[in-house]
């Protein structure tokens, strides 16, 4: 890199706005060298809550509206320090959600006369872990679990990860909340099916525990509402013929995770498993892989909620981890809906395994 006053000011003490808008959450942080320095969330839920489901275009109109309101408070939350770089998520995501992200990344950095850099939402969410005070140590294993993601990832370092399973069709929290539309729960269903879960009978129904007879560690959670679909019309109006669906549902997925999970902590040898996104909350879930770890000697963690779901503090750690890169002057906002995790790689200059100093 050049040595221009950009970079000059990166190298003194590099301080990273990020940027997050890819779905329904508006976000910005402050990451610098002695970690977070600040950061907010508008979410959208309510917005999009009677539609039961996101609605792309009011996505991108909320974030139009919450997004300088938030710069502004996260400025202000950590006292108004310069600014040396800014990271913004470029993809994967809805991508006139993530362009109001992105034109507001270029027009700050032109305005500001600092560089930019478009990152990966996945990246963020992967290193996620290391936000907080006991960061672990790489390689883990991730699994990703949220409304958008399934995904099971071995992180080796920053940018180098390997994909070990995905879902092949509807993430984890779509199917929960696919399956919590059937049973007339609000939306997002997950919380609340998983609630009326605990009254119910597990093993009610035998629902599919997709793709687990087969080997490799991909998901399939559309089989899984096609049975439910059928139990639901199959059954009458009582609460706890409900319950024993939702139920049944909750233990056919977690069953699946768990097994998956289980299956890659051996075939990678990995001591470690992050599990991170909104259906991480899912007590079931939680209290299963437990078990799993403790009968199979890895260690489970979780994030702090706040940093499983979207935010910008991931966002701004991956710019700070990557600040080499960023480059002056991006001319043109820019994004992508699709962008591949493996074809990430590590940021130039740092060792792959680095941890994060602070
Ligand atoms: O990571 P997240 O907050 O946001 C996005 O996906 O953008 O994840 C939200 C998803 C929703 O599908 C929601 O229904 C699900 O996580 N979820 C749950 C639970 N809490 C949230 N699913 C099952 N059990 C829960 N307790
Ligand atoms: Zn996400």
């Amino acid at each position: 890199m050049n040595d221009t006053p950009d970079t000059r000011a990166m190298q003194r003490s590099p301080i990273i706005l990020g940027i997050e808008s890819s779905c329904d959450e508006t976000a910005v942080a402050l990451y610098g060298d002695n970690g977070l320095l600040a950061d907010a969330v508008h979410s959208q839920v309510a917005l999009h809550a009677e539609y039961g489901g996101v609605v792309p275009e009011l996505a991108s109109r909320d974030h139009i509206r919450k997004i300088a309101p938030l710069i502004a408070e996260v400025r202000t939350q950590a006292g108004h320090p310069d600014i040396s770089g800014i990271a913004y998520t470029f993809g994967p995501g809805l991508v006139g959600a993530l362009l109001v992200g992105a034109s507001v990344a270029a027009g700050l950095g032109m305005s500001l006369g600092v560089p930019v850099l478009g990152v990966h939402h996945m990246e963020g969410h992967l290193l996620s872990p290391l936000l907080e005070d006991d960061a672990p140590a790489f390689p883990y294993a991730a699994l990703l679990v949220s409304g958008g993601h399934t995904l099971l990832v071995a992180v080796h370092g920053v940018g180098r990860y390997e994909l070990l399973g995905r879902s092949v069709d509807d993430a984890v929290g779509e199917a929960f909340d696919k399956a919590a539309k059937m049973l007339g729960l609000g939306y997002p269903g997950g919380p609340a099916l998983s609630r009326l879960a605990d009254t119910g009978n597990p093993h009610a129904h035998d629902f599919p525990r997709p793709m687990l007879k087969r080997p490799g560690l991909d998901f399939s959670f559309s089989g899984l509402k096609t049975a439910v679909m059928l139990a639901v019309k199959a059954s009458g109006d009582s609460e706890q013929e409900k319950a024993d669906i939702a139920a049944s549902f909750q233990q056919a997925v977690v069953d699946t995770l768990v097994a998956k999970c289980q299956r890659a902590m051996a075939g990678t040898g990995m001591r470690r498993l992050v599990v991170a996104g909104g259906v991480g909350a899912n007590t079931a879930l939680r209290r299963a892989l437990a078990a799993s770890g403790e009968r199979n000697g890895f260690i489970l963690s979780f994030p702090r909620p706040a940093f499983c779901t979207d935010n910008a503090a991931m966002i701004a750690l991956v710019g700070y981890l990557r600040r080499g890169e960023m480059r002056p002057g991006l001319a043109a906002a820019d994004a992508t809906a699709r962008w591949s995790l493996t074809d990430l790689v590590p940021p130039p200059g740092v060792a792959p395994a680095a941890r994060v100093p602070g």
